[in-house]
């Protein structure tokens, strides 16, 4: 399995890390599991692979799990390859009372050379050992956890499809499995992973642009809060709005935050806006990492690629709602799209903000840079681009 991009600069690191609004210090990195210690029991009874252009996301899963329990008294145990199989959880387990849950979405590709790559897991490694923080989970090596899952993957090799459209999707997970009420840190925790292929994104191989509520009145993260983290606990509460947003007509939510309506994500995605400011400037913008939004890793890629060209100005500064709709009266909106890992960028067509409709010249405009930005990552991903 080759690593894509796996190390990032040292300065992006610390960048990275700044993003943490306080922290929480080293509480536990007392020792990690090792992927060395790593046993691995087959699977007797593989199951067939789906046909990659049947898939759903989320609803396959390969023949194989990594597990890693970790208890205040006994430390880290050693990381187990076993048969895909249930959990067996205390009904008083602390993740079920008090969302002491975390995870993590990636992918492996497998290349037009054969070869099975994950894009820039390290960054994922690093937001996983931060929410890891945050939630008072025990901390851990993040090269050895890469390590294991690596080990995973090519234990379930035969699970990354034969396609360059589809991939296996990596879902990391980490849960406070204390069994005992009191809200407190847990004594007993566990790591799983578990992974299944999924399909591609646009099927049809064009972008479907998507219409989008913008409501003030729900709030995802806020300052303070822990939107910048990759805990369970942000995305259950969204699905009530999400659901709001279908029932006016709208595929997914854009997320507002303050009296000043601040621009800060769009679904499960980051946003990017690409647009003449201002100043006349041509210019990518998305909002910056002040601890509501989620450090994707996607969102990092396409900042990073873009100020590689140097062709336009790249901005991380808040957005309004009223600088947004100013634009676009203006005509000064190219281009606004989601950024994440299910899907690389997805354009948007609409916005319904306080009863009224506002068109977005995203797919009259190509959409030019969305569509460059998503064949430059994915023929990095399928190895037809050397980086
Ligand atoms: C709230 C939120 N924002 C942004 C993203 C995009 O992150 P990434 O590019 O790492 O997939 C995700 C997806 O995980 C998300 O859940």
């Amino acid at each position: 399995i080759v690593l894509l991009r796996t190390e990032t600069t040292e300065a992006l690191h610390a960048r990275l890390v700044q993003t943490l609004p306080f922290s929480f210090g080293s509480l536990r990195l007392a020792s990690s599991f090792k992927a060395a210690d790593l046993t691995i029991e087959r699977n007797p009874a593989c199951k067939p692979k789906p046909d990659p252009s049947t898939l759903l996301f989320g609803k396959q899963f390969s023949d194989h799990m990594l597990t890693i329990s970790w208890s205040e008294k006994g430390g880290w145990e050693a990381p187990e390859i076993k048969p895909f199989q249930n959990l067996s959880l205390h009904p008083a387990t602390s993740a079920l009372h008090y969302s002491i849950e975390l995870f993590e979405g990636m992918k492996a590709f497998r290349g037009f050379d054969n070869h099975i790559r994950l894009f820039r897991p390290m960054l994922n490694m690093e937001r996983m050992h931060r929410s890891a923080e945050r939630s008072c989970l025990p901390l851990f090596d993040k090269n050895e956890l890469l390590e294991c899952i690596k080990k995973l993957v090519e234990v379930d090799q035969e699970w990354v499809p034969y396609s360059q459209t589809a991939s296996l999707y990596i879902r990391p997970t980490f849960i406070g499995t204390e069994p005992s009420l009191g809200v407190a840190r847990p004594g007993k925790a566990m790591i799983f992973v578990i992974v299944g292929p999924v399909g591609p994104y646009f099927a049809t191989g064009s972008f479907n642009p998507v219409s989008l509520l913008a409501d003030p009145s729900f709030v995802r993260a806020w300052k303070g809060g822990v939107g910048a983290y990759k805990m369970g606990g942000n995305y259950g509460p969204t699905i009530a709005v999400q659901n709001e947003a279908q029932k006016r007509g709208c595929q997914q939510v854009l997320w507002l935050y303050e009296e000043e309506e601040q621009i800060t994500e769009v679904g499960t995605m980051n946003l990017f806006i690409y647009w003449t400011n201002t100043k006349g400037e041509r210019e990518l913008v998305t909002p910056p990492l002040d601890g509501i939004i989620l450090p994707g890793v996607t969102r990092q890629s396409l900042l990073d690629l873009s100020r590689s060209w140097g062709e336009f100005k790249v901005t991380e500064c808040t957005v309004n709602m009223k600088e947004l709709l100013d634009a676009l009266d203006a005509g000064r909106v190219l281009e606004m799209f989601g950024a994440g890992t299910a899907c690389v960028v997805c354009p948007v067509g609409s916005l319904l903000y306080k009863g009224k409709t506002y068109q977005i010249p995203t797919m009259q405009n190509g959409p030019d840079l969305a569509k460059r930005f998503y064949t430059e990552l994915t023929d990095i991903q399928v190895s037809l681009l050397h980086v």
